[in-house]
């Protein structure tokens, strides 16, 4: 059975609509990314899937039920937590201060989890008194990283983790996912480095102009001649 069902999604803003009947799956285990053109609809549909965006139509399971009608809030607590693409942590703040509010809606277990945070990201205990706007931009996307796992997510929805990160530190974050999801976890991440992406995921969708065009083991995709042209911007040589 899947973690993450989503068939005929509809949703937009305002009367405008954006996806016209998207359609996912993310099995347990899997990294799964998202590539297509820009404006397409990506980052909407996984507004859909956490809940910012309502679903106009469709069906979004998680880990057995229909979460589709759940407010944001109510989703999270389910397993699913998302990190948005701009704004996903809290400068002002420190680094130890920005995992207790991620961590936020635990019961019980903050500082343990903190401990198991810190030991997969030792730069960021290092630096676990500063404030969150003084790391560099790699920092703030591995500290944005461990913010969503201290509420221990079964899926973690990732709006373009490596987007203006230089190559050396893109390939950092893409190590960190991989272990992230070594650890058990799901990746259902949208990527700009769409080759890169492919290549570490089980399987791949391309998004465009609001409709699912093709879905296929991420390496797969990758190699694609007909992606590369539509979606890569590579040209035939
Ligand atoms: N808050 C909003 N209000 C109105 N329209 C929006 C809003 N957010 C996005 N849109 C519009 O919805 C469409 C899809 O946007 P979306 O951000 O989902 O695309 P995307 O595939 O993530 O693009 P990108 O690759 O540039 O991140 C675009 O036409 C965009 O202008
Ligand atoms: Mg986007």
């Amino acid at each position: 059975m899947p973690l993450l069902e989503a068939a005929g999604v509809r949703a937009g803003y305002g009367g405008a609509e954006i996806l016209h009947g998207v359609d996912l799956a993310v099995d347990p285990g899997e990294i799964v990314t998202i590539i297509g053109p820009n404006g397409s609809g990506k980052s909407t549909m996984m507004k859909a899937i956490v809940g910012i965006v309502p679903a106009a139509a469709g069906v979004i399971r998680f880990d057995g039920r229909s979460i589709e009608k759940l407010p944001a809030d109510r989703r999270i607590p389910l397993g699913l937590c998302y990190v948005p693409q701009t704004e996903n942590i809290f400068p002002t703040l420190a680094v130890a201060e920005n995992l207790e509010m991620g961590g936020f809606l635990r019961k019980s277990g903050l500082k343990s989890r903190a401990a198991e945070i810190y030991a997969m990201f030792p730069d960021l205990e290092e630096k676990r008194k500063a404030k969150a706007g003084s790391l560099s931009g790699g920092q703030r996307q591995m500290l944005a990283l461990a913010r969503a796992l201290m509420l221990d997510p079964k899926l973690l929805i990732l709006d373009e983790p490596s987007a203006g990160l230089s190559p050396a530190y893109v390939e950092v974050v893409f190590q960190k996912i991989r272990e992230i999801n070594a650890s058990g976890v799901a990746v259902l991440m949208v990527e700009q480095n769409a080759k890169w992406a492919l290549n570490l995921s089980d399987r791949g969708y391309v998004i465009a102009t609001g409709e699912t065009r093709m879905t296929g083991p991420g390496p797969e995709l990758a190699s694609d001649p007909q992606i590369g042209r539509l979606y890569l911007g590579e040209t035939d040589a």
